[in-house]
């Protein structure tokens, strides 16, 4: 088990690249079960979630070719439709293989994602908007088992907005015979790049970025060469640790446009912000100023980047709520930002922190991927000496976070225990 060791208390300064969006890469590595071309990709994070997907897909037969930040695969001849237990039970987003293997061979078994740290999280509206389309679907042995011959296009409307939801209909929705029209659908910037590879690789979807989409089924798809977006909650990690340590940092290779609700959160907690094209340079003197937050999807304040945002206000003057409204259970780094010093209550799906002068270093634990960004921060920011627990959540979502934090002039290293 590795930990990170982090002595607290110094400025970050200086430039960061970030790194391509996680949550665009997965349904986009998916995609190329869509076709038996090669799937050309760029900008491609190395972490712990894209490689289970890779791993997923080679299981199944896709060849894999990685250079870098290019991974080329190609599915010209797959030997399995299976995603076992043992990939999905580490990755939820594995399930983002489902409606595409049905939609181009017609079968698929995945195993049904259990129960997670942040909450239920169940998968119906997937299941509900395949059989829409003429799946045949049932649930057996712990697998999501379906069949069809080919899918048909439907009139489909999800009960709630759910990205990887909208992200799975949308790929069976390409090859299923007719129009597919979805309804309440995720707007976030991660299906929007999804939609320009699929309709790179020749599929027919209009109204990315709103929530209806439009599906014109096509018989198949052809390759592509795609570049993935940058990652919008590395991106305001970032931020938020530069504003947080008083710093002075520049993030480039970024898409600013697809930030406003984060950027709009630190303007009002006190932070000055420099924004071009493609790079935002954040800079703060003195303490932040408390914000109130409530999540909501896209373009409303990103669930993702709550625990983040919550450290932040662990500092602030004054008091801020903090309010969840899509998962039930992801306020679990709020003990562990108690070990440090903060000073938080909950009630229901409300946080109430009050900030405090400083924290101070501590032994804490991740618990999930975006808390551990969060700890990361505060520890960043805390006086002494703290040491991160459970980092494989971290290595899940972030690439290479530790030694972007050091020429960020942070003092981290990472240590097996
Ligand atoms: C995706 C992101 C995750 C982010 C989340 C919300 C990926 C790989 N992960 O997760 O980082 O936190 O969006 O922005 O892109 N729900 C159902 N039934 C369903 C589907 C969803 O009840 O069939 C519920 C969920 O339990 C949750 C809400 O809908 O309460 C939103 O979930 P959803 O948008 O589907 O999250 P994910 O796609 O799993």
């Amino acid at each position: 088990m590795q930990i990170l060791k982090i002595q607290g208390g110094r400025r970050l300064v200086g430039q960061v690249k970030a790194s391509g969006a996680k949550n665009a890469a997965l349904p986009i590595l998916a995609a190329s079960l869509l076709t038996a071309d090669d799937l050309v990709l760029h900008n491609v994070p190395d972490l712990t979630d894209v490689r289970t997907m890779l791993k997923l897909l080679e299981g199944m037969g896709v060849t894999v070719k990685r250079d870098g930040e290019t991974v080329v695969l190609n599915a010209g001849r797959v030997v399995s439709t299976v995603a076992p237990y043992e990939l999905v039970k580490t990755m939820r987003a594995s399930i983002l293989t489902l409606c595409p293997l049905v939609a181009r061979f017609g079968h698929a078994e995945v195993s049904l994602p259990g129960g997670c740290a942040i909450g239920a999280r169940p998968v119906d509206q997937h299941i509900k908007g395949l059989r829409l389309l003429g799946a045949d679907v049932i649930i057996e042995h712990g697998y999501v088992k379906a069949k069809a011959d080919r899918l048909e296009g439907a009139h489909l409307f999800t009960d709630m907005v759910t990205v990887t939801g909208t992200e799975n209909l949308l790929m069976a929705a390409v090859l299923a015979k007719g129009t597919t029209v979805i309804e309440n659908a995720a707007r976030e910037p991660e299906v929007v790049d999804l939609i320009e590879c699929l309709n790179a690789m020749g599929a027919k979807i209009s109204g990315a970025g709103t929530s209806v989409l439009t599906i014109e089924g096509v018989d198949r798809l052809h390759g592509a060469e795609h570049s993935v977006i940058a990652d919008r909650i590395e991106v305001g990690s970032f931020l938020i640790a530069g504003a947080m340590t008083q710093g002075d940092v520049l993030v480039t290779h970024c898409v600013p446009k697809q930030m406003e609700p984060i950027l709009d959160k630190l303007r009002e907690a006190g932070a000055q912000l420099d924004v071009g094209d493609d790079w935002i340079r954040v800079r703060m003197t003195g303490r932040p100023k408390s914000v109130n937050i409530r999540t909501a999807p896209h373009p409303g304040f990103p669930t993702d980047m709550q625990a983040q945002f919550m450290t932040l206000n662990c500092v602030a003057q004054g008091t801020g709520h903090v309010t969840e409204t899509i998962f039930e259970n992801r306020f679990m780094h709020v003990p562990e930002l108690m070990r440090l010093g903060a000073q938080i209550t909950i009630e229901g799906s409300t946080a109430i922190v009050t900030g405090v002068e400083g924290l101070t270093g501590a032994k804490i634990m991740a618990t999930d991927l975006r808390a551990s960004a969060s700890l990361v921060i505060a520890a960043l920011a805390a006086q002494g000496e703290s040491t991160v627990d459970r980092i494989y959540h971290l290595d899940r979502g972030y690439e290479s976070m530790e030694s972007k934090l050091k020429a960020l002039g942070a003092e981290i290293t990472r240590e097996n225990q």
